[in-house]
This record gives C-alpha cells, sequence and structure tokens, in this order.
C-alpha cells in the first residue's frame, strides 16, 4: 500500500470508512439540495456526519453542481478526502455518437476508442471522474431493452470494444467502470433484471470474455449485476466475484454495486436483514454500495460479531482511495469541474465531426431496390413520420446530450440541399401502442405522391429502449405499417429510415420497401450523417453485429449457436433431420455481419497456405475480393472458423478476423488472414483451455451467412 494512502486509512474511524464505501446520488448533499436532512438522509436513518465523509456521488448533472458540492465536502469532511463524482456516460458526454450497438456495426474498435476519448474530454470538463461503462454485456435476445448499450452477439468483436472504449476513457484522465458483471445480458425471456442460469461453459466461452478483455485493459472499476446468476445475486455472489474477478483474473480495482443492489438481495430472497445484504456484499468483495446504505448500517455490528474483519473493510477502503489518487483526486479535486474561460471543446466542430463520422459508419442498409443513393437534383422532398423533424434521435442514455443541440433529419436534409423544398409530416405518433388516424394516414399518401422521392421514418422512440424496456413483440407498431404502406403506394422512391435501439423483426417491411437504412440512434449528428448517406456523400458501410430475428418468437438467435444431431435445415419433416420451427425458418431476417453499401463484392479463390497445422504454426487464409458494381465502396471482410469435432460440442461458426477494403469499381483485391493456433482454442470437455487436434473450416465472406469454406487439419 502507498504510504499516503496508509497514512489515511490510519487515520480514519470506522465510520468514515464505511462512508467512503457508500455512494449516494446528489439529493442527499446538503450543500446541492435543500431538502437532503428532512428527506432522504432522515429517510435512511443518516447523520449528518456520514455525508461529510461520503466517499462518491452519483448522477449530478451539472459541473457548477459538482464544484458546490465538492467544496462543501472539503469543507466539513475531517480527513479531507475528496468525493467521486460517477455518471454514465455510455455513448457520449455532450457531443453524443450512436448507441454502443450502433457503433458497433462500424466493425472499427480505432472508431470506438476515438470516441470514448472525445466523451472523456467532455466528461472533464462537466464534472464527471468515472463514467459507468461500457457496458460489456454479451447479448443474443433483441427483447431486452438495453441491447442497445451492448456491441452483440459475438465473444471476438465485443472483447476488442471492451478495450478499446476502457482505454479510450482512461487514456484521457476518466475512470471506466465496465458493468454488468456478470452475465446480465442474459436474462430468462428478455426480461429485464430477471433470472440468469447457464452453464459454466457457456459463461466462461461466451460471457466472460468481454469482461475479461476489459480488466486487461486496466479497467479501473467493475459493477455487479443486478440479476442472479444461478441462484446467486451477482452481488453477493463470491465464486463471480471475489473467485473470478479478483483471484482468477487479478483485478484489484474497485468494485460498484449497481443502484440499490445490495438491499435486492432481500427482495431475491437471499437475504433476511440489512446486516445479511451487508455481510455477503462484503464477503464477495463488493468495494462500494450504490444507493444503500447496509455497510454504514451493518457492518460495525458484523465486525463485532467476528463475521467480516477489518482488514475486509480496510481493502475495501484502501481501493477507493487508490483510485482517487489514481485520477489525481488528492491533487486537485475540482479537476473535472473547474470554471472554464477558454474554448471549450464541447459541442466543437471537431466533435461534432467525429459524431457524424460515427453516424454514417454505424449505418446499415438492409435493402436497396435500386433505390439509393438519391440524387442530389431532386427539388421536393418529403419528410414523413415520427423522426423526422426532432432531435429526439440523439438516442437512449445520451449522457449529457441534449436533443437541442441535435440535427434533426429535416435540418441535416436541408443543410445539405439548400435549394430543396423540404416538407416534414409526422403521419402517426412514434409510440407502440399508438393508433393511426385514417385523415393523418391520407394526407401522408398525398404528400408522398406529390414529391420527388421520400423519406419516411420508422422504428422506436429512443425511451422504448433501455434499462427497464423489454419488450415481447419486436414488429413495428401497426399504426407505422399503416403509414409505410400507404406513403410507399403514393409514392415507390421512398426510402425507409430505421430509428432503433435494437433489433426489431422487419419481416414484411423488408419484401414490400424500397429501401431500408437502419440508422440506430444515431446521436447529435444524427441528422446530417443520415443526409450524406442517403444522398451518396457517405456510404454505408456498416455491418450487424446482432442478427434480426425474422419472428419474435426466434429469440434469442445468435450466429454463433452450437451444431445439434439434428441439424439440416432442408428437411422440414417433423421429426426429421432438422431442429426447426413448423411455422417459420430457423435463419433471422438479417444475419451477423450483414449490411448493404452502394456497390456490391465478389469473393472467389479462396485459399489455405496449408491444409495441415502442426502446434505453434500458423497458415494463411486468402480470398481476392472484387467491387462489382459502379461506385467506390468498403467492404468488411469476415474471416470465420469452425471446429468440426471436439470432445465437446463446437458452435458452428466463429467470428476470428475481419478487415476493411475500400476499392474502386472492377478493383480486386486479395485479403490474407493469419490462423493461429491460439484462434483455435477452447473450453475442452475438462474445462480447460486450449486446442484439439483435428479438422477446422475456415470461411471468409461478407456475413456470417457465408457458406463456401475450406478445410485444414490441426495435427
Ligand atoms: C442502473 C443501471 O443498471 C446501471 O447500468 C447504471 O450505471 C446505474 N443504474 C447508475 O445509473
Amino acid at each position: 500500500m502507498k504510504e499516503s494512502i496508509s497514512k489515511k486509512l490510519a487515520g480514519m474511524t470506522l465510520e468514515e470508512k464505511l462512508c467512503q464505501l457508500t455512494q449516494l446520488d446528489g439529493s442527499f448533499l446538503p450543500d446541492i439540495s435543500d431538502t437532503a436532512v428532512t428527506g432522504p438522509m432522515s429517510r435512511l436513518s443518516l447523520k449528518k456526519s456520514d455525508i461529510d465523509s461520503l466517499g462518491s456521488v452519483l448522477n449530478i448533472q451539472n459541473p457548477d453542481s459538482v464544484r458546490k458540492a465538492q467544496r462543501g465536502h472539503m469543507e466539513t469532511d475531517r480527513n479531507r478526502i475528496p468525493l467521486l463524482f460517477m455518471h454514465d456516460i455510455v455513448h457520449g458526454c455532450k457531443t453524443v455518437y450512436p448507441i454502443p450497438l450502433g457503433m458497433a456495426a462500424s466493425f472499427s474498435p480505432e472508431l470506438m476508442r476515438e470516441c470514448a476519448e472525445m466523451a472523456a474530454e467532455e466528461c472533464k470538463l462537466s464534472g464527471v471522474d468515472v463514467t459507468f461503462s461500457p457496458m460489456v454485456d454479451y447479448i443474443r435476445d433483441a427483447r431486452w431493452g438495453r441491447v442497445m448499450e451492448s456491441t452483440g452477439e459475438d465473444v471476438y468483436l465485443n472483447a476488442l470494444y471492451a478495450a478499446a472504449q476502457v482505454k479510450g476513457y482512461q487514456s484521457r484522465g476518466i475512470a471506466s467502470c465496465i458493468k454488468h458483471f456478470a452475465a446480465y445480458g442474459a436474462p430468462e425471456a428478455g426480461r429485464d433484471y430477471n433470472t440468469v442460469d447457464m452453464s459454466e461453459r457457456t459463461l466462461r466461452e461466451y460471457y466472460l470474455p468481454a469482461y475479461h478483455a476489459a480488466v486487461d485493459a486496466d479497467a479501473y472499476m467493475v459493477m455487479t449485476s443486478f440479476n442472479s446468476l444461478n441462484g446467486i445475486p451477482a452481488a453477493a455472489n463470491e465464486a463471480l466475484v471475489r473467485g473470478i474477478l479478483r483471484e482468477e483474473w487479478g483485478f484489484d480495482g474497485v468494485v460498484i454495486s449497481d443502484y440499490n443492489a445490495f438491499n435486492e438481495m432481500m427482495t431475491h430472497g437471499i437475504a433476511e436483514t440489512s446486516e445479511d445484504c451487508a455481510y455477503l456484499a462484503m464477503r464477495a468483495t463488493n468495494d462500494i454500495e450504490m444507493m444503500s446504505v447496509n455497510y454504514i448500517h451493518s457492518i460495525k455490528k458484523l465486525i463485532d460479531d467476528g463475521r467480516i474483519s477489518t482488514e475486509q473493510v480496510d481493502s475495501a477502503v484502501e481501493r477507493v482511495l487508490e483510485l482517487k489518487e489514481k485520477l489525481g483526486m488528492f491533487d486537485n479535486p475540482y479537476q473535472h469541474c473547474e470554471q472554464h474561460t477558454g474554448e471549450s471543446c464541447i459541442l466543437s466542430a471537431e466533435h461534432r465531426a467525429l459524431a457524424r463520422k460515427a453516424a454514417e459508419k454505424s449505418a446499415v442498409l438492409l435493402e436497396n431496390r435500386n433505390l439509393l443513393p438519391f440524387s442530389k437534383e431532386v427539388r421536393r422532398i418529403a419528410i414523413i413520420g415520427p423522426f423526422g423533424d426532432t432531435g429526439e434521435i440523439i438516442g437512449a442514455w445520451s449522457g449529457f446530450g441534449n436533443p437541442r443541440d441535435t440535427v434533426s433529419l429535416k435540418d441535416g436534409v436541408q443543410q445539405l440541399l439548400p435549394n430543396a423544398e423540404v416538407i416534414t409530416l409526422r403521419g402517426v405518433d412514434g409510440a407502440i401502442n399508438a393508433k393511426a388516424d385514417p385523415e393523418e394516414i391520407r394526407k401522408a399518401a398525398k404528400l408522398a405522391s406529390a414529391c420527388d422521392i421520400v423519406i419516411l421514418t420508422l422504428g422506436e422512440p429512443s425511451g422504448d429502449s433501455g434499462e427497464g424496456t423489454s419488450k415481447q413483440n419486436l414488429e413495428l407498431p401497426s399504426a407505422q405499417y399503416e403509414l409505410f404502406r400507404a406513403v410507399q403506394a403514393g409514392n415507390p422512391n421512398t426510402a425507409v429510415v430505421l430509428f432503433t435501439g435494437r433489433p426489431l423483426v422487419l419481416t414484411t417491411l423488408s419484401k414490400e420497401c424500397s429501401a431500408l437504412l437502419n440508422v440506430w440512434q444515431p446521436g447529435t449528428e444524427g441528422g446530417s450523417a443520415i443526409a450524406n448517406l442517403l444522398f451518396g456523400e457517405a456510404e454505408p458501410e456498416g455491418r450487424l453485429t446482432m442478427s434480426f430475428p425474422a419472428a419474435t418468437g426466434q429469440c434469442p438467435i445468435h450466429y454463433n449457436h452450437m451444431n445439434t444431431g439434428r441439424p439440416r435445415a432442408d428437411d422440414l419433416h417433423r421429426y426429421g433431420y432438422c431442429s426447426s420451427y413448423i411455422d417459420g425458418p430457423n435463419e433471422p431476417l438479417y444475419p451477423f455481419g450483414y449490411g448493404l453499401g452502394y456497390t456490391g463484392f465478389e469473393y472467389t479463390d479462396l485459399s489455405l497456405s496449408s491444409d495441415s497445422m502442426s502446434s505453434g504454426d500458423t497458415i494463411t487464409a486468402s480470398v481476392t475480393v472484387t467491387n462489382v458494381g459502379n461506385r467506390v465502396g468498403t467492404e468488411t471482410v469476415q474471416l470465420y472458423l469452425r471446429d468440426l469435432v471436439g470432445s465437446v460440442v463446437r458452435p458452428v461458426k466463429e467470428l476470428k478476423g475481419f478487415c476493411k477494403v475500400t476499392l474502386a469499381p472492377g478493383e480486386k483485391q486479395v485479403v490474407s488472414f493469419e490462423i493461429s493456433e491460439e484462434m483455435l482454442k477452447f473450453l475442452r470437455a475438462d474445462m480447460t483451455f486450449g486446442t484439439e487436434p483435428g479438422e477446422f473450416r475456415v470461411f471468409i465472406g461478407h456475413s456470417s451467412a457465408c457458406t463456401g469454406y475450406l478445410s485444414f487439419r490441426l495435427k
């Protein structure tokens, strides 16, 4: 332990230590809340002295309040230990970039890192020391509203994105708190906060790698999750937190609970009293308790009863103090909430340009029947639908972002084409249960037919994804279909722009539309990015990192599923050789890795440098990619492997590499991937990690649905 920290620790009373292990929100701070003492403090039986030595605060929205709170705290805390201010800065602080699921479609961890750096730069001026980000939960079920915060269903890609975000934030002096440890992304039936029950194999092979990558990238904090995992709520799960996170992976940073999760141990039914909660949480090595006060009220008794040791408490406090020191809080408690007079980077042209680039790179073109890109010569443009004339497209969990600072689609189009007449009409409301008004639908059809082209905005409002927004039905609301049909009939030159925080079921729309561009929730520069994409100033090059199901009943669905004993998809006999549905396809509508551009690519001449590999060797897989369209375009070339026979059943495909190539019309390029033994390792039947000899298939293609392969044997 550093001397400065041990000195501080030695001077603290137990009560003061427990306050360091407690996080509350601004409503508890008398310096910024008039009702703190009579309201929140008295409700939780807290004394003024508890608040005086509090360790950290969450969710204060502006730097002036943070400054005020810190000033008050530094005056009253006997130990002069600064507060840490934490917030959910998930996809941008003030300049907001697309939601993580959208960012992931860029297949660019570098871009993700740049955006995280930008967010951190703005955090530094906004009173945020720690961001509760990234959420690195692995996901498969679009019914779960928080898929928007994830980077998708692929293990390899998630790990890259996890590390990129952690490095991005922390290289700019903001601590990253990864979440939610562990397996929060697998709630039964997609219902938020629901039970997670899974084998250790699945946990380790799919769910843990991204957390592990983030820990290896030196994330300073980890948040435990709300869910129970195999019967034990994560915050109480000693095997998980102390066992895997700390002992196995060597994480020595700060573990914080999720909001009120200590109390929820009682609701879960694994604790009877506050004392039980504090005991279980401390035993699992949670350091900070978020928004409840079981440590403050119960640890003293647990120590007196010999159930918890002072060393356990001291270790937790030491980790919190070390974090404060790493962030430089002891040198300058005000470093992220200082009053700045100079030029600010917040919403600067440079930051906006990056957010715009990110929104362009994350859009995924799902359908295009020779409609896009639109000509810039068009005179009359209708923008119809609930998301065309609003800054709300900024997205859920949008930090300190303001819809008023956001470029709406209407403004984006008008700025790009100042001489065009742009007419907007809402047509229907975006809410799930909105009813279509026949009169409005008629108006929309009429407007559509009176314009050269139509941009029809459909999808989910931002608030319909994120925490607590699980859905049973992933179809578009019927009112939106009515609007679509009327508008499409009124003018076939209609491009649907889809705003969504999750994969939706687009089976009917996909067949009937002329073009379908998925822009997710695109952030502050959404409108300008979409305009650039629609009118060919930018090329859609995003590729899905989460399957779009053909029907809600397919969920959970993911491309890297295990092989079965009856895998044949062409035999629809009920007891035949296919694990299939009797009322629809097995395949998703749009698979992992899918996305179109404004040109096309052909893959030929797949080759392997050898048909066998000895331990320690590598072999090279190559393919020729040709731009067969008539525009320059960028393709994301994807490498998948399949281990044909193992001591345990293996996935039918796993992404192991990707690269982007930009090619002129007619241009071709040989793209090569090095395959190493490391890439062939898996959790064997005896739960050790390693390879097994045998046949491997190599696929290189446009998406996870690619079928051509070559094989080699590992000797
Ligand atoms: C609850 C959410 O689950 C978590 O992701 C978030 O960081 C905390 N609330 C704090 O806002």
